[in-house]
Formats: structure tokens, C-alpha cells, sequence
């Protein structure tokens, strides 16, 4: 997709649609009186008649009739001006995307109003593209919907800058990254394997400075990773791990990237119900944001060495499967007594981070569906984060707010480890009923060392139950864009 920048008049813009965005009781603005008056009047009558007012994700679709060059002008409500931020283009971009695909446009121009071409510009090429992300290569009657060609920033006066440029270039550049990581989450579970996710990441992973390493059951056995070894023993599929190394020349600093990679979660013996188990393939998702967001970087370049770590299986009962009582002994020493074997996450991070530590990276940041709780706290939207150091957690919540992913920081309440503790090893691996969300991060905490450490919750966010414009049902490739812009400070 061409993006282009025009300094046009409204009556010269010559594409399928031209999108005018409106904030809330909006209509009136000078531009949409002069398009009315270009349209005759027939503008305001719509407004009238459709009540459009601007309202946040309301539209109002006009066929010029051949009074103007473009063929169709859609209104598209912005919301209360004091709550538009980068993240309304980005939702306006796509709703505009998505009902072009009914007019069969292959050509999009963009009011841009003045003063936000510098947030916007990004956005809403972030959001087009968001929006043109489909799965449905298991559909017989796949229809795609007539691919967009490109799209035109347009205003009278309109300048071109470089930082216009370089947030339009980043955005096409991450987002291939986000749907890798969709489409590795929306793969149904039996193709889904561990080692099917090794194979991936070493097809996506490849490029200047980077290289991918996958562990086979024989390695992992002789590198003693004893929590993946332990939740993998119910399994057929062996388990893997992987791990994708990027290095540029001249790195000064080094960080460490730690995905849970549970292809399918159905508890193990602590058997989970049939409903809950419906969406458990999506427990990769924080592994696949990795492979997708490292697959980005040969493109993006971050002066920074990264490394990503995910640990793979399955989670199955059968008669060799770890049972409730069991106790694990970990290379940093520290033993677990698994009382839960749905709480596997857990067990299987903490082998990646005890190892991830020993290369004393810059810092250390976990990506996980890890629990239930956490979406019980924050929804669907809103992924918890936590950490040993302030300045990382404010940077990647800064980072997640200028992606787009909203990130809200939970407390490591150091009194809650009483709850974990276990009468025959040092911990056990589930809390009591209250605060899971903080008794998981705790428990991954025992295995950071002081190596400066942040953890994404993304239980919440990795999956969409419903559609929206930015997202179709399924796999929503949270966290690749927080991360890569974060990669990006360095
Ligand atoms: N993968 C789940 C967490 C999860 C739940 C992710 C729902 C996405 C949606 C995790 O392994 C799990 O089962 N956690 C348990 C922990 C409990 C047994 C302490 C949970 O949250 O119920
Ligand atoms: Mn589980
Ligand atoms: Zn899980």
C-alpha cells in the first residue's frame, strides 16, 4: 500500500473516498460547511436526517454524485475532542478502511485537519493496515474484500515532514510483526506445536543480526529446564525451546525477551471446564509476540542486542502427566510443589528467566497469558504490568501508549508471598483466592535475581472474543507494537 501526501483543495482530491473526521458536535467545522456548500446543501441534509453528530465510531457515508472529483465523502466521528488521542486516529483509520471495503475502493484520501498531521499521520496508516488483517485460510467461500492501493494524507497546505515520514514508515514497517504474531495465535492448536513454533521462528526470524536457536527435548533435558520438562510430561508432542538472538553492530545494551509459549492449556489433571478451555490455544500469545516483533527487527534496526526466550508445550492430562503434589527443583536451585497444574505458566517461565538472568542482560521484560485474575482486574482491553524497576515500568506503559496497547501497572506486594509458600518446598505454585494476577508475578519474581525486570499480564488483551475494526475475532498480536517501540528508545 502506496501512502502518499498531497497540499490540495477539497474539490481537486480525485480518489474513491475522501474521509473528513469529526469530533463530537463537530458539523459545523469550516471545512464540512465548504464541502456542504461544493455539495450543494446535500451534506447537511444527510447530517440532519442521519442525526450524525460525531460521536465516537459513528459514520456517515455520502455518494458525491458526480458533483465533486471523489466519488464518496465519509464522516467519521472522532468522539469529545479533550478524549481524542492517537489512538482515535488509529480506530478512525480502520472503521474507515472497513466500510470502504463495501464501496469496493482501492483509493483513500485523508482529511487531515491542521496540527495533527503529527500524530496522525502514523496512525492512520497503522490503522488501515490494522484493519486489512484477515484469517481465513480455512474458509471455503474466502472472499477478500478489493485490496486498498493507497492511501492520500491530503490538506490545502499540507507539508510533508521527515517526522511525518518516519512515524508513516514505522508503522508499515511493525505491522507485518503484529500479524505474524495474529496468525500464529489463530492457527489451530493441533498445527500448533512446539515444534511447529520452533520451525516458524526460524522462518520468520531471519534477516541481518539475527539468528534462531531451537531446543530439542534432548537439549532441554541436558540444559536441566526442569519447569518445561515437568508441565511437557503429559504431552505426546515433545517440547521446545527457542531462542531468536539479535545483535547489531555496536550494541552497548542487551535485552531479554521472555514469551510463554503454551500451545494448547487445558489444565493438565487439574482439568479445565469445557468453556474455558475453548480459547486455550491462544496461551502462545506472548511467545508469538515475540517471534513477531523480532521478526520486525533486521527491518527496524534498534541499536540494542535482544533476545528472545520461549519456552513450549502443550498442557495435557494423561498418565504420565506431572500431578498436583509434585515438586520441581529449578538450575537456580529454588523448588516448586505444583499443587495446581493449570498454574503452568509459571513453571515453565521460570526455568527462561532463571536462564535469561544468568547473561546479566540490561533488563528482562515477560509476556504472558498468565491468568485468569488479571482479566477479572482489567477487562479485555488492558494489560497488567509489573516490575522491580519504576523507570522501565513508566517506559514501557509510555510505549504501550503511544502503540496503541493500554498497559496498567499492578503492585508486586511483597506481604503476598506468605501465600505462596508451600510446607514442603520453597514455594508452591498457586496462591488463595484472591490477587492471582500479583501471586504469579511474584512467583516469576523468585527467578529475576535483580536483574532489572518488567511483566506484561496480557491474559486480557492477547485475544479478541469479538470483532473490531482494528481486529477481526481471535489472535490480536498485543504487545509486538509496545515492544518494538520500545526496542526503539534504545
Ligand atoms: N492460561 C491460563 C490463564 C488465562 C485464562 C489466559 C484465561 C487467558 C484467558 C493460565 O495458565 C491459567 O490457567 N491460570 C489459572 C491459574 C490458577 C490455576 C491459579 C487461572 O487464571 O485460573
Ligand atoms: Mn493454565
Ligand atoms: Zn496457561
Amino acid at each position: 500500500m502506496e501512502v502518499r501526501f498531497k497540499d490540495l483543495s477539497l474539490e481537486k482530491v480525485k480518489t474513491d473516498l475522501l474521509m473528513l473526521p469529526v469530533k463530537e458536535k463537530g458539523t459545523e467545522e469550516p471545512v464540512i460547511r465548504r464541502l456542504d456548500r461544493l455539495l450543494k446543501g446535500r451534506l447537511s441534509e444527510r447530517i440532519k436526517k442521519s442525526r450524525f453528530t460525531g460521536a465516537e465510531g459513528t459514520t456517515l457515508l455520502h455518494s458525491t454524485g458526480g458533483m465533486l472529483p471523489v466519488s464518496h465523502v465519509l464522516l467519521a466521528g472522532m468522539g469529545k475532542e479533550d478524549e481524542i488521542d492517537v489512538d482515535s486516529w488509529r480506530k478512525v483509520a480502520a472503521r474507515t478502511k472497513k466500510e470502504t471495503s463495501g464501496i469496493g475502493a482501492e483509493e483513500i484520501a485523508f482529511f487531515v485537519p491542521p496540527g495533527s498531521e503529527a500524530i496522525a499521520a502514523g496512525a492512520i496508516v497503522e490503522g488501515v493496515l490494522l484493519a486489512s488483517y484477515q484469517f481465513s485460510k480455512y474458509k471455503s467461500d474466502q472472499k477478500s474484500p478489493p485490496e486498498l492501493k493507497a492511501i492520500t494524507l491530503v490538506r490545502p497546505g499540507l507539508k510533508r515532514t521527515a517526522t511525518m515520514d518516519r512515524s508513516v514508515r514505522l508503522a508499515q514497517d511493525m505491522l507485518p510483526g503484529v500479524f505474524v504474531a495474529r496468525d500464529l495465535v489463530n492457527e489451530p492448536p493441533s498445527i500448533t506445536t512446539a515444534s511447529y513454533l520452533g520451525r516458524q521462528a526460524e522462518q520468520h526470524c531471519r534477516g541481518r543480526g539475527l539468528s534462531v536457536e531451537v531446543w530439542t527435548k534432548k537439549k532441554i533435558q541436558a540444559m536441566n529446564l526442569a519447569g518445561l520438562l515437568a508441565v511437557n510430561r503429559g504431552s505426546v508432542e515433545e517440547p521446545r525451546f527457542i531462542v531468536i538472538h539479535y545483535k547489531p553492530p555496536g550494541a552497548k545494551k542487551k535485552v531479554a525477551l521472555i514469551g510463554k509459549g503454551i500451545t494448547f492449556d487445558s489444565g493438565g489433571l487439574s482439568l479445565k471446564t469445557a468453556k474455558s478451555m475453548e480459547t486455550m490455544k491462544l496461551d502462545m500469545a506472548g511467545g508469538a509476540a515475540i517471534i513477531g516483533a523480532m521478526s520486525r527487527l533486521p527491518s527496524l534496526r534498534p541499536g540494542v542486542e535482544v533476545t528472545g526466550y520461549i519456552p513450549t508445550t502443550d498442557n495435557l492430562p494423561s498418565g504420565s502427566a506431572q500431578k498436583p503434589g509434585d515438586i520441581i527443583r529449578y538450575l537456580n536451585g529454588k523448588t516448586i510443589e505444583v499443587v495446581n497444574t493449570d498454574a503452568e505458566g509459571r513453571l515453565i517461565l521460570a526455568d527462561a528467566l532463571a536462564f535469561a538472568a544468568k547473561e546479566k542482560p540490561d533488563c528482562m521484560i515477560t509476556l504472558a497469558t498468565l491468568t485468569g485474575a488479571c482479566m477479572v482486574a482489567l477487562g479485555t482491553e488492558v494489560a497488567g504490568i509489573f516490575g522491580n524497576r519504576q523507570p522501565l515500568v513508566d517506559t514501557l506503559i509510555g510505549c504501550g501508549r503511544d502503540a496503541g496497547e493500554k498497559l496498567w501497572q499492578l503492585p508486586l506486594v511483597k506481604e503476598y508471598r506468605e501465600e505462596v509458600k508451600s510446607s514442603v518446598a520453597d514455594i508452591k505454585n498457586v496462591g488463595g483466592s484472591y490477587g492471582g494476577a500479583i501471586t504469579a508475578a511474584l512467583i516469576l519474581q523468585e527467578f529475576v535475581g535483580d536483574v532489572p525486570w518488567a511483566h506484561l499480564d496480557i491474559a486480557g488483551p492477547a485475544f479478541a472474543e469479538k470483532e473490531s475494526p482494528t481486529c477481526p475475532k481471535g489472535g490480536t498480536g498485543f504487545g509486538v507494537r509496545t515492544l518494538l517501540k520500545f526496542l526503539s528508545t534504545f
